[in-house]
């Protein structure tokens, strides 16, 4: 049985949902096979949309068929266990080629997936957009823990006790794998910026060639405001979230920080980000 929702452990100083704790060893030891694809974030980075762009690429701009069931159901999400049938369980019972959702920090992914050398797509999204979008979203789902105030939160945030760990931590493990694994590292701004652009480089890295025509139709059908009404997308049949505390599409902008952030908040911030980031080549593009 389940324990109830919002309590949290910790799996190598990572703060995870307290049933994935406690099932570790079968997130550990799941099987990947050598046609999988995985696509990896941090929560709230625009894995939804990555993980539509891809079904859509993968049917060849099919819209019906890209309907068939919701996110959920035809990218398992790995490590969570709260559902009626646990990310691993749905994906050991689905036919390949599979694509799977993660939201694990690099050095927690199942082992096999490097064995493998599965295809990864990683995408990440300026840390305080993606503060802030986590924020709401704490509030909204009752599987993970209430945020508290937003100040409350923010400290929470920034010493990465929150669930899957480090922002930073989490954005440059994976910044740093790619050097050694097939791994294609998006971001949301660039995503938002040009739709296209990143469309065709899914593409290209899933080895597929779409006509122009098509890509254009993959690029309307991934827009925000076909996705927050699309039910297949927005999750909102999904028995842990209540969108009337805050939609799971909310906002879907760039800067929405700046509504939310005190002077004194992105001071610190900003001082924090270039500690964090001195050693690493990744950067993001973002009005910090
Ligand atoms: S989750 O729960 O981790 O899978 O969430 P995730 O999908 O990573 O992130 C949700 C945020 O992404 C925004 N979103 C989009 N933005 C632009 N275009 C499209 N198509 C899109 N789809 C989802 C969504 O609105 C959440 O961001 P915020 O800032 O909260 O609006």
């Amino acid at each position: 049985a389940l324990i109830p929702p919002r309590e949290v452990s910790q799996v190598d100083g990572i703060v995870l949902e307290k049933n994935i704790c406690n099932t570790w060893d079968k997130v550990w030891n799941f099987q990947a096979k050598p046609d999988d694809l995985l696509i990896a974030s941090y929560p709230k980075a625009g894995t939804t949309w990555t993980q539509e762009i891809v079904d859509l690429i993968q049917n060849n701009g099919d819209i019906e068929n890209s309907r068939r069931a919701p996110i959920q159901l035809r990218q398992p999400f790995l490590e969570w266990f709260r559902r009626v049938t646990p990310g691993i369980d749905q994906a050991n019972a689905m036919s390949s080629p599979r694509t799977l959702k993660t939201h694990l920090p690099v050095q927690l992914l199942p082992p096999s997936f490097w064995e493998k050398n599965c295809k990864i797509i990683y995408v990440a999204r300026n840390a305080k957009d993606n503060m802030v979008s986590y924020y709401y979203f704490q509030k909204m789902n009752k599987a993970l823990p209430e945020p508290g105030s937003w100040d409350e939160y923010f400290e929470t945030f920034m010493s990465g006790k929150v669930m899957w760990g480090s922002w930073f931590d989490h954005v440059k493990g994976w910044w740093k794998k790619k050097d050694s694994h097939p791994i294609l590292y998006l971001f949301y701004e660039e995503m938002m910026k040009d739709p296209k652009r990143v469309i065709r480089k899914v593409m290209e890295f899933l080895g597929k060639n779409l006509k122009e025509e098509v890509l254009d139709k993959i690029v309307y059908n991934t827009s925000f405001d076909v996705m927050k009404k699309n039910p297949m997308t927005n999750y909102i049949n999904d028995p842990e979230m209540n969108h009337n505390l805050s939609p799971f599409m909310r906002k879907g902008v760039i800067g929405d920080w700046k509504n939310q952030f005190t002077e004194a908040q992105n001071k610190r911030f900003n001082e924090e980000y270039e500690k964090h980031m001195a050693d690493t080549s990744l950067s993001f593009c973002m009005e910090l």
